[in-house]
């Protein structure tokens, strides 16, 4: 039985029926629910409890960025949810970090708090139209290392920059990593993607992986092709 599975299914529907119909077919040994800004705006924490409810582990993943007693307030309603990780952006600073870090000290059993680095939706082009030149992934390893400074417990960031902040910060830091796609899946609107194993093999702790298994005709047997992908030796 795994219980630190690596894979984070991330729920994106636009409704809560089949939300749920899928959750209702997956085992809370073998994956976690990722339950995002849609669901979370139109359904609320009732929602989380009712995944709570079929034994599942949430990754609430609402990407916080305000000022630091705002975001650590947010982060201690989260935590009042029972989430098992959450999250925000680390270029809201490192006042705003440590003042979530610290409220959430205070919990016997605190999510994992981690930082989003740079979206992967955005590129160099993009991020100098927002006054911050320069190369994404050294952007990325920048805010790992605020991240690590402010001591949450990880970051997201694309598989692809996994291996790099790996080498770059050490073994200390959770990487989370969407953009994952088994090599018989669509690869749809991701543009940087890398397989399951791949990922691992670069350091990826867990796996936000939405609709090669939301969308799959069977879930299940996507999910164990994944874990059969994940499980050969090596990997
Ligand atoms: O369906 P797919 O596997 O592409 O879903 C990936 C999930 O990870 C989505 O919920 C998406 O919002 C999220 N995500 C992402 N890229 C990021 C951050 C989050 O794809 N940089």
């Amino acid at each position: 039985m795994n219980r630190d599975p690596r894979i984070i299914v991330a729920l994106d529907f636009p409704a809560e029926a089949p939300a749920i119909a899928l959750a209702e077919q997956l085992d809370p040994q073998r994956c976690r629910l990722k339950v995002g800004k849609e669901l979370f705006t139109r359904l609320g924490p009732a929602f989380v409890a009712r995944l709570q409810g079929l034994g599942f582990e949430i990754f609430l993943d609402l990407k916080f960025h305000d000022i630091p007693n705002t975001v650590a307030a947010a982060c201690a309603a989260a935590a009042d949810l029972g989430v098992w990780m959450v999250n925000l952006h680390a270029s809201g600073g490192r006042a705003m970090m440590e003042a979530a870090r610290a409220r959430l000290a205070g919990y016997e059993r605190p999510p994992r708090l981690i930082g989003v680095t740079v979206l992967t939706s955005l590129d160099g082009d993009d991020l100098a139209a927002i006054g911050c030149p320069g190369d994404p992934a050294e952007r990325v390893l920048r805010l790992a290392g605020l991240v690590a400074e402010a001591g949450l417990d990880g970051i997201v960031c694309s598989p692809r920059e996994a291996a790099m902040v790996r080498a770059t910060r050490g073994p200390g830091l959770l990487l989370v990593t969407p953009g994952v796609r088994p090599r018989s899946a669509a690869t749809g609107d991701q543009k940087r993607v890398m397989t399951p194993s791949e990922a691992l093999a670069a350091g990826a702790d867990y796996l936000v992986i939405g609709r090669p298994i939301t969308a799959a005709a069977d879930p299940l047997v996507a999910l164990a092709a994944i874990e059969a992908e994940t499980a050969a030796p090596g990997v």
